[in-house]
Parts: C-alpha cells; structure tokens; sequence
C-alpha cells in the first residue's frame, strides 16, 4: 500500500460501488449495551459495563447505558427506522444479563422475550435479523468469578448462546458468537481501557484462549442443533499494519502488532493452530495460552462467514519517541506512527486503500471463507440544525470511500458478500460515552428523537442504485 496516495476520486468510488452484485447485503449494526438502556428493566442483571460506567474516570463524562438511546422501550420504531433506510439486514447483540442475569442458570423469560420481538418485528418489515450473541456486556457474576482469563466462562457462553440458539434459531439465520475478541482481551484485560478494566498481559493472553474457545464450543452446539441451515461465524476488528520504515525494528513491530492483532484469532479459527512466532514471543515473555489437548479442534469448528469490521488501517514502529526499542518491562516496543491522513472525530486516521488490502489479504491467507463487513463508519463532530438534521458530508464520504474500497477488493479477488454501516444510530461509545457520535441517523440525547443525516439517506440511495442492475 502506497501511504502517501490520494483517496480514490468520488465519480470512480460511484463506479466502483456500482459493481457489487445485486445480491450483495446490506445492512446496519448496533449493540445492546450501546443502545438499549432499560438496564435494570425486567429481570436485566448487571454486566462489566455498569461496573465499569459506575467506576469513576473510567467514561467521558460520567456517561453510562442505563437509558442509552431508549431502544428497549422504542423498539417498534426503531425497526420501522431501519426499514425506512431500505436495508436487507440489521445486526443487533443480544444482551448476555438479559436473558441470564447472573451469566448461568436458566433463561429469564422477559430479557429473551425482547428479543423474540424484536426478530418478529424486523422479519414482519422485511429485514433479515443477524444475531451477535456477545457485544462485551458480560454478567458481573462471571467477571467476580475470573471473567474472560477463567476457562469456565467459555463454557457459560456456550450454555448462554444455546438458550438465545433455542428460542430464536426458527427464524434466524445468520448468527456471530463473538464481536471483536481482540477489545474483549486487550482493553479489557490489558489495556484497561474498556471494560473490566484489568491491566494484565497474561491475563489478556488467556482471555483470547476463552473467547476462542467459547466461540468454538457454541458453534459446535449451534451446529448439532440447527434444526434448519445457519450460517454460523465470529467478528473480528482488524486493520492492514505497515512498518513506519525498512528497518529490522519497525517490521519486527509490525509482525507482532499483525500476530496479535489479526493471526492469532484466525489462524486457530481457520488453519487449527496459533501462529507459532507469536507463541514464541509470549514465551520470552514467560506468557502462555492456556491450551489444553483438545480445544484447537474446537476452536476450528468450521464457520461459514468472517465477519470483518474496519475503522483504520496503521504504520507500525519498533522505536518510541525517545528513540528507545524496549520499553520499562524490558519488553520490545510497539507503536503506531501517523501517515499524515485526515481523521476522524476519534483521531483515526482515514486510509480506505487499508481496507482493500486487508480484504485482498484475508482472501489470500484465508481461502475460501466468504466475509461480511460487519461494521465500518466514522464518527465526526456533527452539528444538528434546530431540526435535527444533521449535512454529515464527512461521513458520508467516509462511507462511499469505504464501500468502494470494499468494492475494489472484490475486483482483486475477495469473496465479501456485505456490508454493514456502524452504527443505525448515534448511541453510547463505551469508554468515550455519549461524546462520539457515530450514526447515520441523529439522536437528540435530551428528547431521544431520532432524525436521519444525509449520510442515512446517501446510503438508502445507494443501496436502491445497487440493487437496480
Ligand atoms: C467497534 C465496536 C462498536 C463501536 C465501534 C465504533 O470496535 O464493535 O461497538 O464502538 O467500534
């Protein structure tokens, strides 16, 4: 990838993004903590998220889900809104304390009976529901029992995913266990950035294992059960990570930062073992995954569909800024070093070719497994008018340079079947709260009306285009 090339020119992205097959989906995503609120509402027990909202400093602002965007209480409309932007599918978490406010035992009822809803509400309007079972909330109970780091929570996922399986696999099709492993484990549990907010390597280390094998063990229960074809898969984030410079350093950076960013998830979902470089870096760091006989074959029960979300891609350095290669731990350094691109209300950088090359190179490492985008978009500092209308060009031209950029590694061989906008709605951003706006559609935080930005209505106009030839 040519770091300093312009972004393509819109009238080509047109072109671009009129090659995709008629049949390609498209759709919206959200998740349960980000927009749900009701937190304490019929039966809802609390999750890492509550705690970690609760714990001061950890959210801008304060801020935390308990009322959200009030999606729990405006569902009907919220679907009708979906179905208003012209998609073929939303996907949406289910709430893991809804339905098991303490993480075990059997189903509450009305936590399951939202969902059972919700999917009757969206297939009544037309619109394919697609199920992530796990969006971060996990029950506090588990993460007071060792969370993610302890191998019974693997096992608590299956359990929990077999009974959202159970109840609503009549009319779901398409189901993903896990949204993003790599922010569970690594700002989770090491990082300290998200929720639970621990900051433990080892244990970040052994929360990849659990997530993975959690994963693996819901699947293989998923599949025995099916009663009807699913088609089963995992969202992983993921980026194209370039060396800063030539030197042995920044691409020794750059082939850890890739290891344990994106290979250590699909190498034992997609070949049945971990990358074996990265093994040996955990090692030196006296770092083991906790792998007992047995679990890579059930991490590498087969999938049916990747799910990749996309927000940047990154240039990667050995050295800090000081100019040192190992950091107080003694270990090597990682970080990441601007290209000099136009960002994003995050301070992401913009680098659509990113996306193509990631999706160009999932292909060729990964054969043979279709992909979705399951979530890419931007958030930008909006201004509503006093209407609530919301003339996002940025984002919307974030979005056209990205689908095209999806498009183009379609041309260059990558089997993606979809695409997805994050987010429907603007809605809690974790640990940045309520500041980070990333929705198509505006969302007044005071009376919780909901007004489409231009980029909602870009994209319902793209979507009519492509599905016309
Ligand atoms: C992803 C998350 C999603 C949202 C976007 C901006 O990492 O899956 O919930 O926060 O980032």
């Amino acid at each position: 990838m040519d770091t300093t090339a312009a972004v393509v020119e819109p009238a080509a992205e047109a072109d671009l993004i009129a090659s995709l097959p008629a049949d390609f989906r498209w759709g919206v995503a959200t998740s349960a903590y980000q927009i749900e609120g009701a937190y304490d509402q019929d039966g809802r027990g609390p999750s890492i998220w509550d705690t970690y909202c609760r714990t001061p400093g950890m959210v801008e602002g304060g801020d935390n889900g308990d009322v959200a965007c009030d999606h729990y209480h405006r569902m009907p409309a919220d679907v009708a809104l979906i179905k208003s932007l012209g998609v073929d599918v939303y996907r949406f978490s289910v709430a893991w304390p809804r339905v098991q406010p303490g993480g075990r035992g059997p189903a509450n009822p009305l936590g399951l009976g939202f969902y059972d809803r919700l999917v009757d509400e969206l297939l009544g309007k037309g619109v394919d529901p697609w199920v992530t079972l796990y969006h971060w909330d996990l029950p506090q109970e588990l993460e007071d029992a060792g969370g993610w780091p302890a191998r019974d929570t693997a096992y608590r996922f299956a359990d929990y995913a077999m009974l959202v399986f159970d109840a609503l696999q009549d009319r779901v099709r398409t189901w993903t266990t896990l949204n993003e492993p790599w922010c569970s484990a690594m700002l989770g549990y090491h990082e300290g950035r998200q929720a639970p907010g621990r900051q433990d390597f080892p244990a970040a280390m052994e929360a990849v294992h659990h997530l993975l094998l959690g994963h693996g063990l819901a699947v293989r229960r998923m599949r025995a059960a099916a009663s009807t074809p699913v088609e089963l898969g995992i969202t992983l984030n993921m980026g194209t990570s370039m060396p800063a410079t030539q030197s042995t350093a920044d691409q020794e950076a750059t082939r850890r930062a890739d290891g344990l960013g994106v290979r250590i998830y699909l190498d034992p979902l997609l070949r049945g073992q971990y990358p074996g470089d990265i093994v040996d870096d955990l090692s030196v760091r006296g770092v083991k995954l906790p792998v007992v006989d047995g679990d890579l074959q059930i991490i590498g029960e087969p999938i049916d569909v990747l799910g990749v979300n996309y927000y940047s891609s990154h240039l990667v350095s050995g050295v800090d800024s000081a100019g040192r290669t190992e950091d107080a731990e003694g270990n090597p350094v990682q970080s990441t070093v601007r290209m000099g691109r136009p960002v994003t209300a995050m301070d992401w950088e913009i680098v659509p070719e990113g996306f193509t090359d990631l999706l160009v190179r999932l292909s060729r490492d990964y054969p043979g497994m279709p992909m979705v985008i399951t979530e890419n978009g931007a958030a930008f500092d909006d201004e509503a008018d006093p209407s609530g209308y919301v003339a996002d060009v940025d984002r919307t031209a974030y979005l056209s340079a990205h689908i095209a950029a999806v498009a183009a590694a379609r041309a260059r061989g990558a089997d993606v079947r979809g695409y997805f906008a994050w987010s429907l709605m603007d809605n809690f951003e974790w640990s940045y709260g309520y500041a980070k706006r990333f929705g198509l559609v505006h969302v007044d935080y005071e009376t919780l009306v909901r007004t489409p930005k231009q980029s909602a209505l870009w994209y319902r106009d793209t979507i009519r285009r492509a599905r016309a030839h």
